[in-house]
């Protein structure tokens, strides 16, 4: 079962703020892979996300060490798979250990762990709206666990539609 949803959103703060929103949806063991180009906003997202999890520390791209972990009321493992070229070196970073010990997976260009990880995601497209400012934020909320939240991620968006 997928259910779609999307929200526009004016500012670098206002994307942060759809993540604060979102993360008191999130369980353990959940998975969200977020999709979008370079400067899409998948970190300023994830940003908000470990922000509402109550992590104060700095949020950046894992570009280069592949994964990040912020301790909040869940533990949120960022992970970015730019570099990573094949599915094979995907599997190579044993990401279901980090979600077998009820971390939350979030994922950079999350299509290349779709195989992986796709039929029970929350999926975040990042698409360019009509300003440099201004992105398209599609939430695809995929398999059972994400269909008994879909109300929830509704009434989120709903109340974000006066972004920041
Ligand atoms: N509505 C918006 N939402 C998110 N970021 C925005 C928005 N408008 C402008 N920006 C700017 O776009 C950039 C987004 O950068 P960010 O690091 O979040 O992208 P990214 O998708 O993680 O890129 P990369 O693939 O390089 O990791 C920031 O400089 C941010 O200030
Ligand atoms: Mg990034």
């Amino acid at each position: 079962m997928t259910t779609r949803s999307s929200s526009l959103t004016a500012s670098a703060a206002a994307t942060e703020a759809l993540g604060r929103s979102i993360a008191p949806l999130l369980e353990g063991r959940d998975v969200l892979l977020l999709v979008g180009g370079l400067g899409a906003g998948k970190t300023t997202f994830v940003r908000g996300l470990a922000g509402g999890l109550g992590y104060a520390g700095q949020v950046t791209s894992p570009t280069f060490t592949l994964c990040h972990t912020y301790d909040g009321r869940l533990a949120l493992v960022h992970v970015d798979l730019w570099r990573l070229e094949r599915a094979a070196e995907v599997a190579d970073l044993a990401l279901e250990e980090e979600l077998e010990e009820g971390s939350v997976l979030v994922v950079e260009w999350g299509e290349a762990a779709d195989d992986l990880f796709g039929a029970e995601a929350l999926v975040v497209n990042f698409e360019p709206g009509r300003t440099d400012t201004e992105r398209l934020v599609g939430l695809e909320a995929r398999g059972t666990a994400w269909a008994a939240r879909a109300g929830r991620l509704r009434d989120v968006l709903e109340a974000d539609r006066h972004p920041v």
